[in-house]
């Protein structure tokens, strides 16, 4: 497995595999790796001839104020669990190397889709996003793009981005990896501490409480968000910053629940910001 820090060699390398006719496939990741990202790179490793992981904390996603400085990193341990899985390339720039001095060149998906939810919660967030996966996009050259449903918007975002924008890719959605007892899997759940891992289940517990709901017959978007605040309010720690019911196919608002409905929230557990969600079709 090579390890890069250069955008021009990154992009030479894998111009010399697209020319191969090689299938690349890449994995956007900012690093301390869990068993979510790995279910995507496995599924890349499974369906391309050539995989590369980037790893690369992206300062201009994370607004003033965020995690950026204690986001979690760890490159060795990282490296070591991407070669395990027979990763071809690791990418990991430095800032200066992804945003030189003088950088000015921002990609930003309007309208409603990054309005809501997180882009309503973390101004700039998405132009981040955009930003630095179409940089990425352009370095590596991937047939196949892999992201979690986990962050819904975010991939929701990344397809129409590519659409628009006639990135030449395919982007692939995986399934929401959790841990044993429900949580959704996340680098920032290791800033939880022990009862704080304990209230953050609350997340995970209010969506299936909501599936629950609506698989009895419940049609009243309120009423659903109702229980589900209710049920937050109960963990003192907990505060809610969103809970959503949308139409999954372009988060749309909805009359009342019914055909493919996303259910989606951010909780803050302390100063710990989690998000989560679940599809249901009815
Ligand atoms: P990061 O949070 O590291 O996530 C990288 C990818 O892993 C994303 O596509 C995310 O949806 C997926 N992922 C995270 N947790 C998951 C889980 N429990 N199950 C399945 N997939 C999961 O998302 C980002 O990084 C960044 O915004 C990025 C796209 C890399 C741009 O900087």
């Amino acid at each position: 497995m090579q390890v890069f820090n250069s955008v021009n060699k990154m992009q030479e390398w894998c111009r010399d595999y697209k020319m191969q006719g090689k299938k690349i496939g890449l994995v956007p990741t900012m690093g301390y790796l869990h068993e979510g990202h790995l279910s995507l790179v496995k599924e890349a490793v499974k369906s391309c001839d050539i995989v590369v992981v980037s790893i690369f904390v992206n300062p201009i996603q994370f607004g003033v104020g965020e995690d950026f400085d204690d986001y979690p990193r760890d490159i060795s341990r990282d490296t070591n669990l991407l070669e395990k899985e027979n990763v071809h390339a690791v990418f990991a720039p430095s800032i200066k190397e992804m945003y030189p001095e003088g950088y000015s060149a921002f990609v930003q998906i309007e309208g409603e889709i990054t309005r809501k939810m997180c882009g309503a919660s973390r101004p700039g967030h998405f132009k981040g996003v955009a930003t630095v996966v179409s940089k990425l996009f352009n370095i590596c050259q991937p047939d196949l793009a892999f992201f979690g449903q986990k962050d819904a918007q975010q991939v929701m975002v990344i397809e129409k981005m590519v659409k628009e924008l006639n990135f030449s890719l395919e982007i692939i959605r995986c399934p929401i990896v959790r841990e044993q007892d429900g949580m959704a899997m996340s680098s920032r759940n290791a800033y939880l501490n022990k009862e704080q891992r304990q209230q953050a289940l609350i997340l995970s517990q209010a969506l299936n409480r909501a599936e629950d709901e609506i698989i009895n017959g419940e049609r009243n978007i309120k009423k659903v968000r109702e229980t589900m605040h209710e049920l937050i309010n109960e963990s003192p720690q907990a505060e809610v910053d969103y809970i959503i019911i949308c139409n999954a196919l372009d988060l749309s608002d909805l009359q009342e629940i019914r055909g493919k409905v996303l259910i989606a929230l951010a909780v803050k557990i302390g100063n710990i910001r989690l998000i989560d969600n679940l599809q249901v079709e009815v």
